[in-house]
């Protein structure tokens, strides 16, 4: 008996398995019911009972032996098994790549079209004086834009604020440049309003302005038109309403035909079959003249949208609180609009 069961133990202990089939063959031959293991347990019933003691003990050790043997032989056949699929190559974990935020991209397209018509980016700070925001462009003193409801003031100041608009880049660059003149301003802005699905207190503006001799409202019309075509494919049609700013005149406000029922009246666009999308005009002469231009020898356009507006037509964005939540599951949505 003790002989069988040292045999055993040197076979287990020379016993390979390359895969978790042989595994289970091994653990069949000898711990299942039928294995060689449970047959020396089921003899030990024949042990003369001087020997039953020493031999019990064997038996038991040879059992946990094959037992962790198993176990082991079944490890080493997992990693081996593993290791015959592992590409080495691999890196370990894959990198996820960032998107780019929806404002972006649309901002970025927008900034596109101009610069193929040699309109070249300015900048502004955010937070501006009365002046350049609201004075140059011509808002009178008491213009409820500049209600302390709609504005952000800066330390309680009425002098500084946050930018309600990109206009304020316009005055700027009138008032530190001379014509031509033909930059696209984008921009953030801020609003006093309160957060809803339609209304943010910041959003974001894309501002456009040509000054130079002889600019005329055809050359505004034009501009507009290859910006619509460009930005919402070639079958759109745009539509010019006469509408007041202070700082144009005259003044408009542009629709684009509805892309989605193709003008013929839908939800989307209320019936009508145009949407809303910036508003425009030629620059007031007293605007040119604050900021330094002579008005009887330049003229000049100007325009502006909010990029929310455009990445809304563009990709249906419901709600504007999106924008800014930085919710991933929403920022991979554009991964392919790239
Ligand atoms: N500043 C205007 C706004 O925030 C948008 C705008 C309208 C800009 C007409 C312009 C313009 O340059 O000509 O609502």
């Amino acid at each position: 008996m003790i002989n069988k069961i040292n045999e055993i133990r040197a076979e287990l202990m020379a016993a390979t398995a390359a895969n978790a089939a042989e595994v289970e063959a091994l653990r069949i031959k000898y711990l299942s019911k039928k294995g060689a293991v449970s047959a020396l347990m089921a003899d030990f019933r024949n042990v003369p009972a001087e020997q039953k003691r020493e031999i019990g003990q064997a038996l038991n050790e040879l059992k946990t032996f094959a037992t962790e043997r198993i176990n082991e032989l079944r490890d080493n056949a997992g990693n081996e098994g593993s290791a015959e699929l592992l590409d080495l190559t691999r890196t370990e974990a894959p990198v996820r790549l960032g998107t780019r935020h929806p404002l972006s991209l649309v901002r970025e397209q927008i900034i596109d079209i101009f610069r193929r018509l040699g309109f070249t980016i300015a900048e502004g700070p955010e937070v501006e004086d009365d002046w350049h925001v609201f004075e140059a462009l011509n808002f009178a003193a008491d213009h409820p834009a500049r209600d302390m409801q709609d504005t952000f003031f800066v330390a309680r100041n009425p002098e500084v604020l946050l930018r309600t608009h990109t206009s304020s880049v316009q005055t700027r660059v009138m008032s530190s440049q001379k014509p031509p003149i033909r930059i696209i301003c984008p921009g953030r802005v801020y609003r006093n309003e309160a957060i809803s699905a339609r209304a943010h207190c910041f959003f974001h503006q894309v501002e456009a302005l040509y000054v130079d001799k002889n600019v005329t409202f055809a050359d505004l019309r034009q501009t507009l038109l290859y910006f619509a075509r460009e930005m919402f494919g070639p079958q759109t049609d745009i539509r010019l309403r006469p509408s007041y700013f202070p700082f144009t005149e005259p003044s408009a406000e542009m629709d684009i035909s509805c892309d989605l029922c193709g003008g013929k009246g839908c939800s989307f666009c209320k019936g009508t079959g145009w949407v809303e999308i910036l508003g425009c005009g030629m620059v007031d002469p007293a605007v040119l003249e604050a900021c330094g231009i002579d008005s009887k020898e330049y003229s000049g356009f100007a325009l502006g949208m909010g990029v929310e507006r455009i990445t809304n037509l563009k990709y249906r964005v419901k709600d504007l609180r999106l924008f800014s939540e930085n919710d991933t599951r929403f920022l991979e949505e554009f991964t392919a609009a790239h």
